[in-house]
Parts: C-alpha cells; sequence; structure tokens
C-alpha cells in the first residue's frame, strides 16, 4: 500500500531505530553463488545489501535486513522463493539464515560497521554518533544512515561523490533522484551547490533523509521531497510523478544512483530535458555491462558522455548537455 512520509507519521510511526529487524544472511565458501544470489537480496532487502569477504577463511557472508513485522513477510517470502529458484542454478548456495535484531542490536550493527570515509579530494562521510576533528579545507558530511540506502560504503555512491567533487560548479541547482540516506544531496551541497532538491520514492528514506539534512545544518539548501520523475512510476511504493516546474527546474545537474532500468526509462521519459544547455548528469547504479546500454540511451537524449569510471562491477557515467 502506498504510503507518504507524512502517513507515516500520522500512523505513529516506526522508525528505522525503533523497530526491530531481521537480518538475512547466507555464508559461503560458493562465491559465485552468492554474488549470483545479490540482486535479490538488493531487491527484497531494505537499505541494499552487503557481500563481505570473511579475511583469510575464503568464504563470503551476503546481509540484507527485513522489518520484523508484517510488511517485512512478503519481501521474506519473495526472497526465499527466489533463493529456491537460484538453488536450481547454484546447487551449492546454502539455506539462508534469518536473525531477529532487536532495536538496540540494530543500532550497534550499524555502529560497528560503519565508520568515517575519506572520499575523493575533499569528502569526510561521519556517522552522526562519531566525534570528527575535520582536516583544513575538509567538507564533512554527517549521517545516520538508518535504513536507507547511501552510507558511502557502496561503489555507486562513491563514484557519484567522486563525480559530484569533479564536476559540481559552485552556486548551482542539482536534482538528486533517489536520494536513499540524502548523502550526495548533503555532499552536493557542501561542494558548494546553492540549492539541491532530493527525491526518494521510498518514504522510509526520505525520513531518513530529513533527519541526514538537519543533522548538517542545510535546512535551508536541501529540499527532500516523496516522489519520483517522469519513467520512474514503475516503484513499489506508489510514490507520485513531480514535475520539472512544481520543483523549480531546470537544473544545471542532476545525479540519480538508482538501477539500469530505472534509469533508463527516466532518460527516456525526458530526464535530460530537466538539465540547462552544458548541464550534467551523473549517473550510477548499473554494472559495468549494463554501461553501453546507459552510455547509448544518455546519446540518444542529447547527453554526450564526457567522463566514465568503474568501481568492482561498477559503472557510473557523466553525460553533459550540448
Ligand atoms: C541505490 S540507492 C541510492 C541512494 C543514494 N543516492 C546513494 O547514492 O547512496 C537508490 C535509491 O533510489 C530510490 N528509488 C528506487 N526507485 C526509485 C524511483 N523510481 N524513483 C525515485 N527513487 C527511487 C530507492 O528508494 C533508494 O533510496
Amino acid at each position: 500500500m502506498p504510503s507518504s512520509p507524512e502517513a507515516l507519521d500520522e500512523a505513529s510511526p516506526p522508525t528505522p531505530e525503533s523497530l526491530a529487524w531481521v537480518e538475512v544472511s547466507i555464508a559461503s565458501t560458493a562465491l559465485e553463488a552468492l554474488a549470483a544470489a545479490v540482486p535479490l537480496f538488493e531487491r527484497w532487502g531494505r537499505g541494499g545489501a552487503v557481500l563481505e569477504e570473511v579475511p583469510g577463511e575464503g568464504r563470503a557472508c551476503l546481509k540484507t535486513y527485513l522489518p520484523a513485522d508484517p510488511s517485512g513477510e512478503r519481501a521474506r517470502e519473495e526472497l526465499a522463493l527466489g533463493l529456491a529458484l537460484l538453488q536450481r542454478l547454484y546447487p551449492d548456495l546454502p539455506e539462508p539464515t534469518f536473525r531477529r535484531l532487536e532495536p538496540d542490536d540494530w543500532a550497534e550493527a550499524w555502529k560497528q560497521a560503519y565508520r568515517t570515509q575519506h572520499i575523493g579530494r575533499t569528502l569526510a562521510i561521519v556517522p552522526s554518533w562519531e566525534a570528527y576533528a575535520p582536516r583544513p579545507g575538509e567538507r564533512v558530511v554527517r549521517l545516520d544512515p538508518g535504513l536507507a540506502f547511501g552510507t558511502g560504503l557502496h561503489e555507486t555512491t562513491r563514484l557519484c561523490l567522486e563525480l559530484l567533487e569533479a564536476h559540481l560548479q559552485p552556486g548551482t541547482r542539482l536534482l538528486d533522484v533517489g536520494t536513499g540516506s540524502g548523502i550526495l544531496a548533503i555532499a552536493a551541497a557542501a561542494l558548494g551547490a546553492a540549492q539541491v532538491v532530493a527525491l526518494d520514492a521510498d518514504p522510509l528514506a526520505v525520513r531518513a533523509a530529513r533527519g541526514n539534512v538537519a543533522r548538517n545544518g542545510l535546512e535551508g539548501a536541501v529540499q527532500v521531497q516523496w516522489g519520483t520523475v517522469p519513467g520512474g512510476e514503475d516503484n513499489e511504493w506508489g510514490a507520485p510523478v513531480l514535475g520539472l516546474e512544481g520543483l523549480g527546474g531546470p537544473f544545471q545537474g542532476v545525479v540519480a544512483n538508482i538501477l539500469a532500468e530505472p534509469v533508463v526509462r527516466m532518460l527516456r521519459a525526458g530526464l535530460p530535458g530537466w538539465l540547462v544547455p552544458g548541464g550534467v548528469l551523473i549517473a550510477s547504479g548499473f554494472l559495468v555491462r549494463q554501461e553501453a546500454h546507459v552510455a547509448q540511451t544518455f546519446r540518444e537524449g542529447g547527453l554526450a558522455v564526457v567522463e566514465r569510471r568503474e568501481a568492482g562491477e561498477w559503472a557510473a557515467l557523466v553525460g553533459q548537455k550540448g
């Protein structure tokens, strides 16, 4: 059922920090099978999936999280079904383990996994609970990731942060589609954007992002809204499609770290038209093997690909409007 951030508020909201969660994990030496399960964990888990190698043991652990309430039940069923099908292709893929985490365990799990990260030349992404003395010239983003994707740990987030640092012109207006924790929007403001409009289709992400914007004292510069852009209507939360004028476009920059298919749909539905001439669109969330398809869609939309980067199996592209 669609639910706006405001509707969550009215229904005495469960915040990410106050809910109990279920940790879903598979630890195995069958690394290819684990890699094949990542898209399922990303699709059904909340806040993305983490695949970590266990040092020195030749095995890895794949994890995600689901709310331990009825809203998580369907996701749990779908994930179990997907894994059962995948086991036909990868018989060595073990059964997942489900572990209930009480709110305190959840907070602890995050705090242990998430530390200050230095990205690009000047950015420091600092967890909200950590005392941190910035170095001269450093731009600090204080973040409590809650459940929203965007801790800076994921390669695509890092790539977008580096590309924002390289391409964002100070004093300009930027649109961040799929803001998650708000990390890219807040970093853009820290890098000198005059105004940032940040959208997410997931009401929980909108709440997390608004909290993080306030944590950084950037309410005047970053506006977070529940919604999507044309082409993004096929989202699981029923988020509304917002219009260019209502959001104060066109923009000098757009960043979209989602997945290949939504990015392609948004480009085809006219996202390049949301840029001023000379404006740049930074996109990631797709795999290196999907890059040519996304690049082709850039060109069809009148965007020249002016830079590409990759990290692990992930790619990012920068397109400039002629
Ligand atoms: C991969 S995360 C990126 C988060 C953050 N921008 C970062 O770079 O770390 C993608 C985000 O896009 C949101 N999203 C997915 N489909 C969407 C759509 N159609 N419209 C708007 N947001 C969407 C998800 O809720 C999620 O928060």
